[in-house]
């Protein structure tokens, strides 16, 4: 049998993380897990019920409610995609919206909601054969994680790539929206005190600014086939 790993993918917004991540459990036969997905979907929780907004943002509440919440992974039959649960319900539609993402990084600071996701996160992880993606996934989620990579780019190519995949999927954004979403994200996700976004000591840095997917795709799997050599 092939020896299964633990890849783990951090970066900053929109490099192509996800995208990359998808492709190469598919090549794998690998679970992906998205770990930005369960932040997200926590905190469309939190906007629901009014816990967090724009000036506003009560911690205590969303962390009493944090043994109630539920958040997991199941495949969808139409689509055949894993997609984020919360509380038994697919939220997959609603967490890319621009109201997400300007408030997620927000609820990504506080240290007992990223312990809770770390929990869930471990379990996902426990057979191994997984691909995660995220920003502390090589340094405090999977530490020992057989593979890490760190994937950067210039924030314009960043956004022009995230502009045209939310026009894609029918948001109504501006390209300037989503630069100083992108912007702001990165700001908080590197400056927290909880679970920074940083490069591992020990992780592979890639810059994704001019690289196509299939090239991209090509670097990661010279990393990984040697570590899948038969037990
Ligand atoms: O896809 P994109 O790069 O825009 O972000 P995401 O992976 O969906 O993550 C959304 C946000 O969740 C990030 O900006 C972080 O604030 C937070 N996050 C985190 O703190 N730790 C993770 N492992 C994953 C996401």
């Amino acid at each position: 049998m092939l020896n299964k790993i633990i890849i783990a993918i951090d970066g900053t917004s929109s490099t192509g993380k996800s995208t990359i991540a998808k492709r190469l459990a598919k090549r794998l036969k690998y679970v992906y897990i998205d770990s930005g997905a369960m932040y997200r979907a926590l905190t469309f929780y939190a906007i629901q019920k009014e816990y967090i907004s724009k000036n506003h943002f009560d911690t205590n509440k969303l962390i009493n409610d944090l043994s109630n919440i539920y958040i997991d992974f199941k495949e969808s039959k139409e689509t055949n995609k894993f997609e984020v649960h919360l509380n038994g319900m697919s939220v997959e539609k609603h967490i890319r919206s621009l109201s997400v993402s300007n408030l997620v990084s927000k609820v990504a600071t506080i240290g007992k909601v990223r312990k809770q996701m770390v929990k869930v996160q471990h379990s996902l992880g426990l057979n191994k054969g997984i691909v995660m993606d995220g920003r502390d996934i090589g340094t405090v989620v999977f530490p020992n994680a057989e593979l890490k990579f760190y994937l950067d780019a210039s924030s314009d190519l960043r956004a022009k790539r995230r502009f045209k995949e939310l026009i894609d999927s029918n948001h109504d954004i501006s390209y300037n929206e989503v630069l100083s979403n992108i912007n702001l994200r990165d700001g908080q996700d590197m400056s927290r005190k909880n679970s920074p976004l940083t490069v591992a000591s020990d992780s592979i840095v890639i810059n994704t600014d001019d690289i196509s997917l299939d090239q991209l795709e090509n670097k990661l799997l010279s990393h990984v086939t040697p570590l899948l050599s038969k037990k």
